[in-house]
């Protein structure tokens, strides 16, 4: 990473966690941040499913730690059953939400025009949304990865966006709990292609801020490979977040 992006490794816990996790995962973190000497040399942050929020946010207090949501509404407020809005989330202490997970993508069929109203109302609430784009393995296939890629950012980052409330996660759908990951060169291509895509929009000096993070079976055996490489600014983990000690390892392996 460069420029002065201070690297964010976030845990998306997915449909994955408990009460028990409150202490054992949330507050073991908290405990080896605030146990280290000087100021970290990355952010963390925990996606834990809505219902553990709250008490999420009560314990990781005061540990620098940081809080996100796997998902919001892209309206404030209303008839809207079993969804939560982005001023809510704001309101139980969380700085970050994902939006546009490819298993959302998937399962709720959520479309890109959808994904930049979440993305919209995250940021209207003062969240810093992390917006997810990635291609299939058959799209990677056809030779028509990058193309699939920016599109995706065209149509879910909103306009306004910048480094304070914009993060994108770059996430191949292929690698996703697969144990496969990109190579290095892949994914600094993407990332690449990605910032370019930013610049032409936002302008260099936007471009040059926003976070971009890799995921996709990120893990402690791979990570400081790919977190060296120059446009890969942190990591959005799944399966290696639900352990204390792997995720720590990761966020230990930011040069
Ligand atoms: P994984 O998930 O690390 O388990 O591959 C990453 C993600 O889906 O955010």
């Amino acid at each position: 990473m460069s420029q002065g992006r201070t690297p964010l490794i976030a845990g998306n816990w997915k449909m994955n966690g408990g009460l028990d996790e409150v202490d054992s995962l949330a507050g073991d973190l908290a405990r080896r941040m605030t146990a280290l000497d000087g100021p970290p040399a990355f952010d963390m942050a925990l996606c834990p499913p809505f219902p553990l929020l709250p008490m999420i946010a009560a314990r990781i207090e005061e540990s620098g730690l940081a809080l996100g949501a796997q998902d919001c509404h892209g309206k404030e407020q209303g008839a809207h059953t079993g969804d939560v809005s982005a001023a809510l989330l704001a309101q139980v202490g969380c700085s970050f939400v994902i939006v546009g997970h490819s298993e959302r993508r998937t399962d709720h069929h959520e479309t890109d025009t959808q994904v930049v109203e979440k993305a919209r109302a995250a940021q209207a609430a003062g969240l810093c949304a992390i917006v997810c784009v990635g291609e299939t393995e058959a799209e990677r296939d056809a030779g028509r990865a990058a193309e699939v890629v920016v599109g995706q950012v065209a149509g879910s980052v909103p306009e306004g966006s910048n480094p304070d409330n914009l993060v994108i996660a770059y996430e191949p759908v292929w690698a996703i709990g697969t144990g496969k990951t990109a190579t290095p060169e892949d994914a600094q291509e993407m990332h690449a292609a990605i910032r370019a895509s930013l610049a032409d929009r936002f302008g260099a000096d936007v471009a040059a801020g926003v976070r971009i993070l890799y995921g996709g079976s990120m893990k402690p055996g791979n990570a400081a490979e790919l977190l060296a490489l120059a446009d890969v600014d942190g990591g959005l983990i799944g399966g290696a977040a639900l352990k204390a000690d792997d995720f720590w390892a990761i966020a230990e392996a930011v040069a």
